[in-house]
């Protein structure tokens, strides 16, 4: 039995939740009133409410494999924190990967330590499992956050990006090389071999990084891409190659499970992509049987200018949901249990990712669910934490 609570919640043919076996207490019955606490269905999957952990690199990583540390982080969200739990940025090549200690997918080696995570997670906690696909683009090679992020230098191993143009991020980085017809091709494939590994490992949903700056995103800005042939220019041919790499990646993962896209929807910066241009990258991918967009923003050049604020790309997704008809994710400052039940009920957005309250309370969501009077499932080691079993 995965969860007792939910279990006998969908068990109840009214849409009440009903108490779960053995636990005595006060509230044997309970309304399902909120919106986020609402199942939310994508192909074959269906998530048993509408938050999400989203991406968090965690350079932790050992030439792309995954370890203990991963078993914890993505452990103890999967103990019932949300619906769906995505992997930090999972890189499909080792030129793709933003520093030397990032989680990859490109070898044996890190299929086989990534599945053993996948597998602790599944065998005790609660959650569905998604993948973030990424590849870095002109932003790797660089240092960790915690080691201030900075372009590798000769003799820290450095290695040779890759980009659209040959464009670097911002004056000091590294000089990418233009891709040939020939390296898109290959990064395609990386993506491909990245998302048959994920398909074997057991994830959920597969989710493409085409935001925040890196590889698929440089190709989308007119910013980082100058491109003169078909892969460059006008708007559509700048979503060619993400479009491409979309298509192939959802023709090798299961058609019963979802593949999504993270998108930045603008560059906030002048002469940078544009909310109306995801829009239409958005209408391409619904085409092309793409399930969700997850509407990040900014972070291709430095010049950016964020209107940081509490859900400050809460109104972006919605344009995106409301103009290209296709089920969003909003994220960005999403922290609190009302907030995020007013986006999900007001229409705004599907779905919830949230990253740092995330990190900062593992249990967002069982909180959450006891702030709107809603239920959500608990691993089974953990029911007796329930508050129907006590008085927090
Ligand atoms: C530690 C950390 C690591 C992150 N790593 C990723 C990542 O791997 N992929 C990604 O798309 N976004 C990444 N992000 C961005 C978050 O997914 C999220 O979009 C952002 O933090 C805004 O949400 P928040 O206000 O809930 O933190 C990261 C954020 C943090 C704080």
């Amino acid at each position: 039995m995965k969860c007792g609570l939910l279990e006998s919640a969908s068990a109840s043919p009214n849409g009440l939740f009903e108490t779960p076996a053995g636990h005595s207490n006060h509230h044997t019955i309970k309304p399902m009133t909120s919106a986020l606490f609402s199942p939310f269905t994508l192909r074959g999957l269906t998530l048993p409410n509408r938050i999400v952990v989203s991406p968090m690199c965690q350079y932790m990583s050992e030439d792309g494999s995954a370890n203990d540390w991963h078993v914890m982080h993505l452990g103890q969200f999967a103990m019932g924190a949300a619906g769906l739990v995505i992997t930090e940025a999972t890189h499909v090549s080792r030129v793709g990967r933003i520093s030397h200690r990032c989680l990859g997918i490109y070898s044996d080696e890190n299929e086989f330590t990534l599945k053993r995570v996948v597998d602790f997670c599944r065998r005790n906690g609660v959650a569905k499992l998604g993948i973030q696909l990424a590849h870095s683009g002109r932003k790797g090679s660089v240092h960790t956050p915690a080691e201030g992020s900075k372009p590798l230098a000769a003799g820290e191993r450095p290695w040779a990006t890759v980009a659209p143009s040959a464009l670097p991020f911002a004056p000091g980085w590294h000089v990418p090389t233009a891709l040939t017809r020939e390296g898109l091709a290959t990064v395609k494939q990386e993506f491909v071999d990245g998302a048959a590994r994920a398909a074997r490992i057991g994830f959920d949903l597969a989710e493409l990084h085409v935001g925040h700056g890196y590889l698929l995103h440089e190709f989308l800005s007119p910013l980082s891409n100058q491109r003169t042939d078909e892969y460059g220019g006008s708007t559509a041919n700048r979503m060619r190659f993400p479009l491409e790499v979309f298509k192939a990646v959802r023709a090798v993962f299961p058609a019963e499970r979802p593949v999504g896209v993270r998108v930045s929807a603008t560059d906030w910066v002048d002469g940078g992509w544009t909310p109306e241009e995801t829009v239409l990258f958005a209408r391409e991918l619904k085409a092309l049987g793409c399930d969700f967009v997850d509407v990040t923003s900014g972070q291709v050049d430095p010049r950016q200018q964020i209107p940081f604020g509490p859900g400050y790309n809460v109104p972006l997704a919605e344009k995106v949901k409301k103009e290209a008809g296709i089920a969003v994710m909003a994220v960005g400052m999403i922290t609190k249990a009302r907030q995020a039940e007013e986006i999900v009920a007001s229409g705004q957005a599907d779905l919830v990712a949230i990253a740092r309250a995330m990190m900062d309370d593992p249990r967002w969501a069982w909180h959450a669910a006891r702030e709107l009077g809603a239920e959500t499932p608990y691993a089974p080691n953990y029911v007796r934490c329930h508050p129907s079993g006590w008085k927090p």
